[in-house]
């Protein structure tokens, strides 16, 4: 769906982004399962990861990273009507993340929900907040990825142990003048393929016992090589879509930011985009798969590195569990575009 011309737009005013102090270089890893600092980089793109203090929760990250989204917005928490946490690794259940963040942040009795899609979850948020916020039912909008991943890893299997990593990253999106803010989207699904990448236990389909803990089941379970497939055409397809549905093309695009899963995947679809590298962000070699949290991270990251100007349009694609996939193109507010 792209955005009508002419009618109220929402856009992103301010990103920020945590992550935890602990690193774990993959040195740490060939210490712990039969793998190598060769394997790791040269299959993933990954040099180390950022890894949770054991009291950290999903809440603490978000925390952080949307203080300072808040500041770089010069956005008050008490003026946030709508936090949405994009998050597989929720601090519990229930009640939601954003309930918790919204009362920690000192937000005034917003609306506030988790959003579960995945490595797509902060593209799926992002879209959802600026839909209300650009109906103007919402005004300020507090969109977060955050994941504790380590928490949910198997430390006993090479394939996946060495792949995560925690962290969060935060999005105020406010109202913008049209033409500017948020562009266009695309989203999309097949639960076809939600058995190549699932956490199977601690749900209602097989609650805890002493059965699934023993056998490995409240872990990340995943068949690389198929999501592998499915990323590099996903994010193809849905870049390319999200491009035309901008009114933009390829040409046009000044920044890429993928979900950071892999530096094949990410390579690969930016050649398919016809996208120099210079022009794609790239920082899974720091920070590892941070699921919701890659994109915003990166975005937050670019932004303090200067990469980021008025004007410029920026393309963000991510894929996961689901499995889903969504693209967005949003172009960058000068302080005059907001509304
Ligand atoms: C996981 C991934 C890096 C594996 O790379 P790959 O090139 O597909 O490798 P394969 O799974 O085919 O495994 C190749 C070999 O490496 C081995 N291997 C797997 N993990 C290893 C590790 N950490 N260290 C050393 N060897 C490893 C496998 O056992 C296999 O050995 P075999 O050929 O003797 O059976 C890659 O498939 C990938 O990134 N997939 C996408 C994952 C993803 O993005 N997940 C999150 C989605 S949001």
């Amino acid at each position: 769906m792209e955005t009508t011309p002419g009618m109220p737009s929402a856009g992103i005013w301010g990103v920020g982004r945590a992550v935890p102090a602990r690193v774990l270089t993959n040195a740490d890893l060939e210490a712990m399962v039969d793998t190598t600092d060769e394997w790791i980089r040269t299959r993933t793109g990954i040099e180390r990861r950022h890894i949770a203090a054991p009291d950290e929760a999903a809440s603490d990250l978000a925390y952080r990273a949307s203080r300072q989204a808040l500041e770089n917005a010069d956005v008050a928490a008490e003026e946030v009507d709508l936090v949405i946490v994009a998050t597989v690794t929720p601090d519990m259940l229930f009640p939601a993340t954003a309930c918790l963040l919204a009362d920690r942040l000192g937000a005034n009795k917003p609306a506030a929900f988790d959003l579960e899609a995945g490595c797509t979850g902060f593209v799926y948020a992002i879209t959802v907040a600026e839909k209300m916020v650009a109906s103007g039912a919402y005004r300020r909008a507090l969109v977060v990825g955050s994941e504790i991943l380590t928490r949910i890893t198997d430390w006993e299997d090479r394939a996946t142990c060495v792949l995560f990593g925690d962290a969060a990253g935060a999005a105020v999106v406010g109202p913008c003048r049209a033409g500017t803010g948020i562009l266009s989207h695309v989203l999309g699904s097949d639960g076809a393929g939600g058995d190549v990448l699932n956490m199977p236990a601690g749900g209602s389909r097989m609650g805890t016992s002493e059965e699934t803990v023993r056998d490995r089941l409240h872990y990340i379970h995943m068949s690389g090589s198929d999501v592998f497939k499915f990323a590099v055409r996903a994010m193809g397809n849905s870049a390319t879509e999200s491009t035309q549905r901008a009114g933009l093309d390829r040409d046009d695009i000044d920044l890429y930011i993928p979900h950071q899963a892999n530096h094949r995947i990410i390579t690969a679809s930016a050649k398919r985009l016809g996208l120099p590298l210079d022009r794609v962000v790239m920082n899974i070699q720091e920070y590892g798969n941070t699921s919701s949290a890659s994109i915003p991270l990166a975005l937050a990251e670019a932004w303090e590195d200067g990469r980021v100007a008025a004007g410029d349009n920026i393309l963000l694609v991510g894929f996961g569990a689901g499995l889903t996939w969504g693209a967005t193109v949003l172009r960058w507010l000068d302080d005059g575009d907001r509304r």
